[in-house]
């Protein structure tokens, strides 16, 4: 892995800054109160995300890590800067620190499970042309949700009928989409995975890469990731499968989720699926799907 990762991989993490770079201050400025509400509104704004003012703590230690970086001494300038910026990359920048990326391998597997005892050997039973599977793991985080797909199929799909698959991966976060591309993640990460996953899917990384390991070709080429805010429009020219939104509407007030699972019905086939968290429930809010089991739907 050594090779693949010399130009475009993550540095692997250090603990202390290097000769030559500049100390953070070891202050950490305020966050008053009528601040804290103005960075809310403005996330909520543009990222649909809730923050209760019991998120302040939570909101300053990530947004001063933004402060230190640019040499901002105030909140209150920071918000000026954004404000002021024509260009819209504070704000991405801004929305990049706040939201939460927490995710991981085969994560409520019960998913992968059912896709891949429930759908996949319908799907084999269909002879459909390309483009013909579409999967889409929306709000995908660093990866490890749509690998998990990709994965997945791997393992129960004929091969000759894997070409015909589509796996698209968005998040509105551009740090994490970055993870995501290089798919190199700690040694660590990987232990969730079931079976002999690590060492048919994974390359072990060597020398400074010791410790790492990286998404195998065969399986990074089956996901396609890009950035995408639900807050903003979006359509899609085929319709897919399936759709994952886990574990993020979480962050959203009524409102916007019941606009975005609307939104998610109206992407999906006939017949599609769609897949929530299990800490989610579409409960309190109104849509068309019919209910297949705790966090499965269907149109
Ligand atoms: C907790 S992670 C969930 C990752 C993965 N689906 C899982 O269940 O493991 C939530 C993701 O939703 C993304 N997100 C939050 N608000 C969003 C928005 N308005 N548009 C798109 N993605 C958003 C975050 O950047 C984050 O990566």
């Amino acid at each position: 892995m050594a090779a693949h990762c010399a130009s475009n991989c993550p540095t692997p993490p250090r603990d202390s800054p290097r000769f030559g770079e500049v100390p953070l201050p070891a202050v950490t400025p305020d966050l008053s109160d009528r601040e804290f509400y103005q960075f809310s509104r403005l996330i909520h704004q543009h990222a649909g995300i809730q923050l209760s003012v019991q998120k302040k703590e939570l909101v300053r230690a990530r947004l001063t890590k933004i402060l230190k970086a640019r040499g901002v001494t105030s909140f209150a300038d920071y918000y000026r800067e954004v404000m002021a910026d024509q260009s819209g990359l504070e704000l991405v920048a801004l929305l990049d620190a706040i939201s939460t990326n927490q995710t991981s391998f085969w994560r409520e597997a019960g998913h992968f499970i059912f896709l891949a005892q429930e759908l996949l050997p319908g799907w084999r039973r269909q002879r459909r042309g390309p483009p013909a599977w579409k999967l889409w793991s929306a709000g995908c985080s660093s990866g490890e949700e749509p690998y998990t797909l990709a994965m997945t199929l791997l393992d129960t799909f004929p091969a000759e009928d894997l070409g015909k698959v589509r796996i698209l991966a968005s998040d509105l976060n551009t740090r994490v989409l970055a993870q995501a591309r290089q798919g190199v993640y700690p040694l660590a990460r990987l232990e969730s995975l079931p079976g002999d996953w690590r060492r048919r899917y994974f390359q072990k990384g060597v020398q400074r890469w010791e410790g790492y390991a990286r998404v195998k070709p065969e399986v990074r080429q089956m996901v396609e990731f890009f950035r995408l805010n639900f807050m903003e429009p979006f359509a899609f020219p085929e319709e897919f499968d399936v759709i994952f939104c886990r574990n993020v509407m979480i962050y959203f007030d009524r409102v916007h989720q019941e606009m975005l699972v609307n939104r998610f019905h109206h992407c999906l086939r006939p017949g599609g699926y769609f897949f929530i968290g299990h800490s989610e429930s579409l409960c309190n809010i109104e849509h068309r799907f019919s209910y297949v089991k705790p966090t499965i739907y269907r149109k």
